[in-house]
Formats: C-alpha cells, sequence, structure tokens
C-alpha cells in the first residue's frame, strides 16, 4: 500500500534528521558555547540537564527508527528469509552490502550511544565540577559523540545506497 509505505518512510526520515541535526547542533553550537559558561558548577549544570533532555529524546527518535526501519524492509519486500535475509545471493549484491553496512553501524550506533548516554555522560555529571576526573570524562564522552555522528554519516550512506543499488 504506497500511501503507508510512503508514510513509513518519511517518519524514518525525519527520525533520521532529527537524531543527527541534534547531534550536530550539540557538537558544533551547543557544547562548545556550554564550554565557555562560568563557574563550573552552572557549566556542569548545563551540560548535564541538556543531556538528559537530549537523551530521551534521541532514544525516542532510535526506537522510531528501529520500527519504521522494520516496516521499510518490509515494504521493500526484503523482510524474508527464504530468498532474502536467508540466501548468501542476497548478501552479495550491492543491497545486500548497503544493508549489511547500515545494520552494523546501527549496532555500534546502539553500543555508543549506550556507553555514552548511560555510563559516560551521567559519570561525568556526578564528579566535582572542574576537577581533572570531570573534566577527563567529559572529554571521553566528548569523543564517543563524535563517533556517534561519524557511524550516523554512515548510516545515512549506506541508506542512500541501499535505496538507489537496487
Ligand atoms: C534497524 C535499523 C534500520 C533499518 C532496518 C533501516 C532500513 C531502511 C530501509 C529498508 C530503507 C529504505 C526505505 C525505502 O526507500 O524504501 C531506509 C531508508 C533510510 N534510512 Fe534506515 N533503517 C534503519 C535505521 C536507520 C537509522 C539509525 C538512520 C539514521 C541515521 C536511518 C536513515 C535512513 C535514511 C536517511 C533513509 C532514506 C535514504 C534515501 O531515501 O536515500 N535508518 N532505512
Amino acid at each position: 500500500m504506497p500511501v503507508m509505505y510512503y508514510t513509513v518512510v518519511t517518519i524514518h526520515v525525519l527520525a533520521a534528521m532529527f537524531w543527527l541535526g541534534s547531534m550536530f547542533f550539540l557538537a558544533v553550537i551547543g557544547a562548545p558555547l556550554l564550554r565557555t559558561i562560568e563557574p563550573p558548577e552552572m557549566r556542569q549544570r548545563l551540560f548535564r540537564d541538556l543531556g538528559m533532555r537530549f537523551r530521551t529524546a534521541g532514544w525516542i527518535a532510535i526506537a522510531v527508527l528501529l520500527i519504521t526501519g522494520v516496516f521499510n524492509l518490509y515494504y521493500r519486500g526484503w523482510l524474508h528469509w527464504d530468498g532474502v535475509l536467508g540466501s548468501s545471493a542476497f548478501w552479495h549484491t550491492v543491497v545486500g552490502h548497503a544493508l549489511a553496512c547500515k545494520l552494523i553501524a546501527v549496532t555500534a550506533m546502539l553500543l555508543v550511544s549506550g556507553i555514552h548516554d548511560f555510563i559516560l555522560g551521567p559519570a561525568a555529571g556526578r564528579l566535582e565540577a572542574g576537577s581533572p576526573s570531570a573534566l577527563a570524562h567529559r572529554r571521553h564522552a566528548a569523543h564517543l559523540a563524535r563517533a556517534n555522528a561519524a557511524l550516523g554519516v554512515i548510516i545515512v550512506i549506506a541508506a542512500v545506497v541501499l535505496t538507489r543499488g537496487g
């Protein structure tokens, strides 16, 4: 049914824009601005509050991406074991390569987001503001956030090839 299919793809693309767009906004505008805030206690609070809000919205976007992604596979006719997902010939096509790349990058993105959002980020927020260990945690969290943005770009490239490769 095209209307349902178009609706699901539209929601999928909007969720991708929101997730990746927010990440780039935080990296390019939000975090550099917050780093200039004094005193360190205020900076830490703003980082923590912004992080918590983005964590909730970001994981909702990820859930939407995963659910609509599975529907996309269904509407494309790729959600079949026989002749598609269970066939080695499928995984040797351009579409198969793009889908494999996308699924691997999505799995990595889930892992990196989980570590960043539930372990490193909150730990940085609990440490004494401005202390060397808080700064080190924040640096590690920033590296993970950059890795996640890079994974997001890889996922979008794989998605573009996926939709045009078959
Ligand atoms: C398990 C997770 C996912 C699955 C199974 C999945 C699957 C798909 C499929 C099958 C399509 C093709 C839709 C069509 O045109 O018929 C698609 C498109 C797309 N996906 Fe995903 N996706 C997933 C996660 C993501 C994530 C995390 C992102 C965000 C970075 C993303 C971004 C996109 C974009 C931007 C398109 C449109 C590409 C274009 O039209 O050129 N997807 N996805």
